[in-house]
């Protein structure tokens, strides 16, 4: 049998707008057919080099014409839709026409292109709709009078391992079921609505209603989008009559897949969540990979059983992938830096794709017999079961009663097997085609009734987070008031999902053009561009509204189509939330921030939402959590992840400030109400713990028992761990001088909050830890190299304010180029804990790195506390979720004036701390030039207090160089000193010893200012302003809290009953 290999290509989208805003950098090059992709933090690496069937540049080069189809350049090189068309789906048209079984995949992390290859944008169509359009196109050139085509066309998606038929508005609770034919051994799924197609038209009538449907359903029930596997399956049949009037049947089953984002959990930090196993996300992709890797390695003729049974994409896609199909994989990149990690898995997996090989076959039977075979074998399995007497085929005559119902089971999924592929009914073809027809026909002029209204009447166009689904479902207003709100309450537009009211919100239309809109009921949720509604406000065209937590809309009003000033042209729905977030006070603007702080914002913009579902849930569900965004320190990140850094174990290759490890990472904090614990969750354990969150509500919806689940099965549960309280930072400065430092440290946690001082010590010792003296003192770091140095890390107590802490407290660090964090003693039932901590460092031969290293670095220590998992207030527990949720957001209301926005400061914080480092050693310094400059004032005193007669020079030298040879002043001064007394002392002949004494008094002082130090004290305010700034983390610190609204409006907390919507929706 002839083998194939699967073909695979890959396309690199051009820049979003998000990425432009940015700057970007690209990391994709392509020539020819080879891919190279450049790591951005290591550009000076060789890339990394791959091969593909195809490889497609979509990223620039091209222009929009007037019908807005993308076209090349002249010269460019880039891919259009219709050049990959022509490349993947001519292929699979041809395919088909010959009776092979055909698949065309697509995949890649979300936001890359998936869709747009597949279903394409607008009027640029892509390879599904190309490739229908052209079958029919093809069809209608057929001059053969014996033969017919025979076409249907079904759609469904994977989500959370369920399966849903998207041309059906009703599926079953739980989705359709999935079973496998006992004989051919292949998967379908059962009661599929598999629709006759006539026309190209009806395909896309039928792919419209698809998406509709997907968008409702994926409103309705908080589905992410981005998680589902959307399979389009086109059966193409060919029959062909011979001479002698028998008919064969010509079968190809195209199935078109646009797959799940790939983007993996773990490159954000979601490793090791003791949830992530046992729920279903992604259970499919990471099967299809697992699939993927085994028919590889099966291609190398190494044995591997394939893991199809494993999800239920890989069973659907059984013969797709490893049997009889000829298949397609379109990997979509992004070309932008920042998913560097992301396009680099891609590219891996598309190499794995092409060591498939697939055997094809044309799928050629005698039609008659066919049918007549499985009708005859039907019959039997219906009187063996209506005989109620099946034998066991072994010829035992006992069988158990499960046995039995085993047995029972495997004829009847034979018999609905057979059933399917004669044919669901009797009907002949033409009258099946004629009957989806009329259903199409109703969907279609319902489409062009819309289509008018659309242009005349005031509506709601809905947004989704996936592109593919925005500007889907359309709401018109009918009549005077149009209430909408929850089913159950009868209204004109009904929704459903978090937050929706029975009567949720009314719009009223008055003289035709004006539209009011006004909560139903208390409690309900509106947002209008961003801001929650308390009474009725008037609607602008393509205002942005937000019912609940995840419906939102544009009112479109084509009677007054004039936006107000500074709407954009296209709303999407990144700049509906981006709204929310303003509104909520986040500062959303990039002007002014560093790369890292712009990737971190929109990290921020993207979990708020979120945020706000998962509260929602948790006040619907009464969990007693609540959820807020916090941007973290990456040192104290990583502790609280357990993620260890596999950082460069040279000191020098972590001079810079740019390095990772000081990027703010975006997590969310979950606190337990009742007794206060709190988690830190890194941004892809919380967007895994959503999903799993929404799935947990669905059920609930469904009717299942939520509230029973174990708790280790339950998303909002997490084992208490310590947490961390906050950080504090020592620079290592005053080792450059081999000078030691003690400070008493602020503790400040990620809102720049003070919790506490710790007392640190940082002491030049030598190997066995004994402090150095003070004659140790350079002046110049350069004496400290090529020798051995040591010094001592001293963490000796803390104070601490808050009391729910005293449960235990301890201290971790780890200098850059530790593996591992030391840790303190845990001290417990005090807030002053005394560590008596101490660990000596050795360099065994200081270089330039080491010294660059003490110059620019701190140690971060992280102050941990411990929790334990107490019942909590059992006042508290009297109260719901949401009241302690409201309670709380008060209280945070209350300190929230020194908040600042996000991103306020340019500034970023190390520098004060290290100012303020410097501002101590140069005291220091002051100090001890200041007592040398006494002494010597001193020595000049006595000297010229003395009779003329014992006023001799050579003692007064000495003891006045004595000084100057003295701890910590091997600079300069001793030098001139010295050569200023030598010129003295030439003088001394033609001066009086009081002119003599004057001037070795000026000497002294000029040279004591030389050194660079004002011989007079800073004010004194100065210094103890230095001394009060918060020891604060990495970079600053930022209030994130989504109780953000209570700064944009403060005199919304008047009333306690009407609260406003503070991250519940
Ligand atoms: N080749 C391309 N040319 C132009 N725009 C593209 C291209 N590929 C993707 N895009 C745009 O990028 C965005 C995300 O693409 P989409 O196909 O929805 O991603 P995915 O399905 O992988 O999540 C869309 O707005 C889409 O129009
Ligand atoms: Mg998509």
């Amino acid at each position: 049998m002839p083998e194939d290999s699967v073909k695979v290509a890959v396309r690199v989208r051009p820049f979003n707008q998000r990425e432009k805003d940015r700057n970007a950098k690209l990391v994709i090059k392509m020539q020819g057919s080879t891919t190279t992709i450049t790591n951005p933090e290591a550009p000076s690496e060789e890339p990394k080099k791959f091969a593909f069937d195809y490889s497609y540049w979509s990223h620039d080069g091209f222009t929009s014409q007037d019908d807005g189809i993308l076209v090349p350049n002249a010269g460019s090189p880039y891919a259009s839709q219709h050049k990959v068309f022509q490349d993947l789906g001519q292929g699979v048209l041809d395919n088909a026409f010959e009776g092979y079984n055909c698949s065309l995949f697509a995949y890649g992390q979300t936001g890359s292109g998936k869709s747009y290859s597949m279903v394409g944008y607008g009027a640029n169509k892509g390879i599904v709709p190309i490739t229908c359009d052209e079958l029919f196109k093809t069809m209608g050139t057929n001059q053969d009078q014996n033969k017919r085509f025979e076409v249907t066309f079904s759609m469904l998606e994977i989500y959370n391992e369920q399966v849903r038929d998207l041309l059906s508005k009703d599926n079953p609770k739980g989705g359709l079921a999935v079973r496998q034919n006992p004989k051919l051994g292949m998967f379908y799924v059962q009661n599929l609505k598999k629709v006759p197609v006539g026309s190209y038209s009806e395909i896309e009538m039928r792919m419209e209603q698809g998406t509709s449907n997907r968008t409702v359903a994926s409103t309705n029930m908080n589905a992410t989008s981005s998680r589902a596997h959307t399979v389009v399956t086109i059966v193409f049949d060919q029959i062909i009559k011979d001479d002698s009037g028998n008919e064969t049947k010509k079968s190809s089953t195209m199935n078109l897949v646009d797959l799940a984002g790939s983007e993996r959990a773990d490159s954000t930090g979601a490793t090791g969540d003791r949830l992530k196993e046992g729920a279903n996300i992604n259970r499919s992709l990471s099967a299809l990979g697992n699939v993927i890797s085994a028919l590889a390695d099966q291609s190398e003729n190494k044995k591997t059983v394939v893991p199809y049974r494993d999800s239920v994409l890989t069973k659907l896609l059984q013969n797709a992938l490893g049997g009889n199909s000829k298949t397609v994989m379109i990997a979509a990149l992004s070309p932008a830096d920042i998913n560097y990690v992301e396009t680099l898995s891609t590219l891996r997996y598309a190499d794995r794709a092409k060591k498939i090989k697939n055997q094809a076959v044309i799928n050629e039977n005698p039609l008659d017999k066919m049918i007549r075979e499985l009708k005859e074998e039907n019959e039997k399995l219906r009187k063996a079961l209506e005989a109620g007497g099946v034998v066991p085929s072994d010829g035992r005559t006992q069988m158990s009663e499960e046995e039995m119902k085993a047995l029972e089971e495997k004829i009847r999924s034979q018999l609905m097997a057979n059933q399917q592929l004669i044919g669901d009914s009797e009907q002949s073809w033409d009258e099946k085609l004629s009957a989806a027809r009329n259903e199409t026909e109703a969907f279609v002029s319902e489409g062009n009734r819309e289509v008018a209204r659309k242009n005349k009447e005031p509506h709601l166009m809905n947004l989704n987070e996936d592109p593919m689904l925005s500007g889907v479902v359309f709401h018109f207003l009918d009549g005077q008031a149009t209430v909408i709100g929850r089913k159950d309450g009868n209204p004109d537009i009904a929704l459903s999902g978090l937050n929706i009211q029975k009567k949720h919100a009314v719009l009223t239309q008055e003289g035709g053009s004006e539209v009011t809109i006004k909560p139903g009921s208390d409690g309900a949720k509106t947002k209008v561009n961003g801001v929650p509604i308390t009474g009725p406000r008037s609607l602008e065209h393509m205002d942005r509204i937000i019912f609940g937590s995840n419906h939102v809309y544009v009112f479109v009003n084509p009677a007054k189509p004039q936006a107000p000033e500074g709407t954009p042209k296209e709303i999407t729905w990144e700049f509906a939330q981006k709204e929310v977030a303003q509104a909520k006070g986040f500062a959303t603007g990039l002007a002014g921030l560093t790369k890292e702080q712009q990737i971190a914002q929109e990290q921020i913009l993207e979990v708020l939402p979120m945020v706000s579902e998962v509260n929602a849930v948790s006040e619907e569900l009464n969990k007693y959590k609540s959820f807020e965004v916090v941007l973290i320190s990456a040192a104290a990140q990583e502790s609280t992840t357990g993620k260890s850094a596999s950082g460069p174990q040279d000191p020098s290759s972590f001079a810079t400030k740019d390095d990772p490890r000081f990027r703010p990472q975006v997590m969310v904090k979950m606190k337990n109400l009742l007794n206060g614990n709190t988690w830190l969750w890194a941004h892809g354990k919380f967007v895994d713990r959503k999903y799993m969150i929404q799935d947990m509500y669905q059920r609930y919806l469904d009717g299942e028992d939520v509230h029973s689940i174990p708790r280790e099965e339950d998303p909002f549960w997490e084992p208490t761990e310590d947490i961390l309280i906050g950080t504090a930072d020592i620079f290592l400065q005053s080792l450059v001088n081999a000078m030691d430092f003690s400070d008493q440290l602020s503790i400040t946690d990620y809102k720049g909050q003070e919790e506490g001082k710790l007392n640190v010590n940082i002491i030049p010792c030598n190997q066995s830890g004994l402090a150095l003296d003070e004659d140790n003192y350079v002046e110049d770091s350069k004496e400290l190299l090529k020798k051995p140095f040591h010094f001592k890390i001293e963490v000796s107590s803390a104070e601490i304010h808050k009391p729910r802490f005293s449960k235990g407290i301890k201290v971790k660090y780890r200098l850059l180029t530790d593996k591992d964090f030391t840790e303190t003693k845990q001290v417990v039932d005090t807030l002053s804990p005394e560590f008596g901590h101490s660990r000596v460092v050795s360099i065994p031969k200081m270089k330039e790195q080491h010294l660059d290293f003490f110059r620019d670095h701190s140690i971060t220590f992280l102050v941990f506390g411990k929790q334990e998992d107490t019942a909590g207030d059992p006042n508290l527990a009297k109260l719901t979720t949401k009241e302690l949720r409201q309670m709380e957001q008060i209280g945070s209301a209350a300190d929230s004036s020194r908040r600042k926005s996000v991103f306020a400061h340019d500034t970023p914080a190390p520098d004060n701390a290290h100012i303020r480092t410097e501002l101590v050693l140069m005291q220091r310094k002051y100090e001890r030039l200041a007592q040398k400059e006494k002494r010597m004032m001193q020595l000049c005193d006595e000297w010229s207090k003395k009779p003329p007669e014992e006023q001799l020079f050579e003692p007064f030298f000495r003891a006045v160089s004595a000084v100057a040879h003295s701890t910590g002043t091997r600079l300069k001064t001793r030098v001139q000193l010295l050569n200023q007394m030598l010129a003295i002392q030439k003088k001394q002949e033609e001066e009086t010893p009081s002119e003599q004494m004057l001037r070795a008094q000026r000497i002294i002082r000029e040279n004591a200012s030389s050194e660079k130090v004002s011989s007079q004290r800073p004010p004194s305010g100065f210094v103890s302003f230095s001394f009060g700034f918060p020891s604060p983390v990495f970079l600053p610190t930022f209030p994130l809290t989504a109780s953000h609204a209570s700064v944009a409006q403060p005199t919304l907390y008047a009333s306690p009953v009407s609260l406003p919507d503070s991250g519940a929706a």
